[in-house]
């Protein structure tokens, strides 16, 4: 099982499309383990991004993203990261598959309406930095539906 921070971004937010978005991460099987609508501050929104601080569009990704609220997620799952990162999409909106949520949704190449982490170690900095208090651990009912247990959970 993995954890992996979502971000819906200002652009998810502004055009209502929150509802949606996280729909389609309930209906592939994830968990929400943690949830928190924000504002995000300049130095959280800095250090997230602080790979890309040498890109021309640093400054304009940082500004975009502290621009309007945010729902930051953690999402549960097996091999979550990488399944989520599937579901986003190429980078660009104008590039991503159909079927992909950056695909169906958008066609600007900044604005691209979620983000997610690229790996175990940026997911556990990222979970970090949004939800410093930790997750929500909790049973699903459906557990035994969504996964082969015997085979998927060992
Ligand atoms: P994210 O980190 O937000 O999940 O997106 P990503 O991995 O698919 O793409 P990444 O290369 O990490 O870029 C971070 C975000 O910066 C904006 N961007 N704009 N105009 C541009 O050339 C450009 N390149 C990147 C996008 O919002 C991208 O998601
Ligand atoms: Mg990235």
């Amino acid at each position: 099982m993995q954890t992996s921070l979502i971000l819906i971004k200002p652009d998810g937010v502004q055009r209502r499309l929150t509802g949606r978005i996280l729909s389609r991460f309930e209906e592939k099987g994830l968990q929400i383990v943690g949830a928190r609508f924000m504002k995000i501050p300049l130095e959280l929104a800095e250090t997230h991004y602080e790979a890309h601080k040498e890109r021309p569009f640093y400054p304009g990704l940082v500004q975009y993203m502290t621009s309007s609220p945010v729902l930051a997620l953690a999402l549960r799952g097996k091999s979550s990261i990488a399944v989520i990162r599937k579901m986003l999409g190429a980078t660009f909106g104008s590039q991503a598959d159909p079927g992909t949520i950056r695909g169906d949704f958008a066609i600007s190449d900044g604005y691209n309406l979620v983000h997610a982490s690229d790996s175990p170690e940026a997911a556990e900095k990222e979970l970090g930095l949004f939800f410093p208090e930790g997750t929500v651990d909790y049973g699903m009912a459906d557990t035994p539906w969504v996964y082969d247990v015997e085979s998927d959970l060992g």
